[in-house]
């Protein structure tokens, strides 16, 4: 697998126990392996216990080496799948993950918590990343 989601399974829904990570997990990985295309062939998806975006449930973070990370929160199980599948499309073809909030799909654009540029981008002199 070249590319991995991790999804927060602490996060809660606001005012409530209820922790949607574990379906969030569930129904991206069926989704994922529904797809039928490249997605389905690199992409992992597991949890994890926190990623310090605690105030924006769900957490989701992309990860592929030698591309950006992404932090994404306010994610949904039961309205944000497809957007989730879309952006993962778009990563895997993404040569260094780089891409700004216009080309993210739907909700995406406007919950992106972090973009951290690849280890090795990040230490080259004099590269400057627009967005
Ligand atoms: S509990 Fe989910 S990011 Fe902290």
């Amino acid at each position: 697998m070249d590319h991995h989601i991790t999804i927060c399974t602490s996060c809660r829904h606001l005012g409530t126990a209820c922790r949607p990570g574990y379906e969030l997990i569930a129904r991206l990985r069926a989704a994922i392996t529904t797809a039928g295309d490249a997605v389905t062939d690199s992409f992992e998806v597991s949890g994890v216990a926190c990623m310090a975006g605690c105030d924006r449930p769900c957490t989701v973070a992309y990860h592929g080496t030698r591309k950006a990370t992404y932090l994404f929160g306010d994610i949904d199980p039961d309205t944000d799948i497809e957007d989730l599948l879309a952006f993962a499309r778009l990563y895997a073809d993404l040569e260094d993950g780089w891409c700004s909030s216009l080309d993210r799909p739907g909700k995406l654009r406007d919950t992106t918590l972090a973009r951290v540029p690849a280890a090795m981008l990040a230490i080259e002199t004099g590269k400057v990343r627009a967005s």
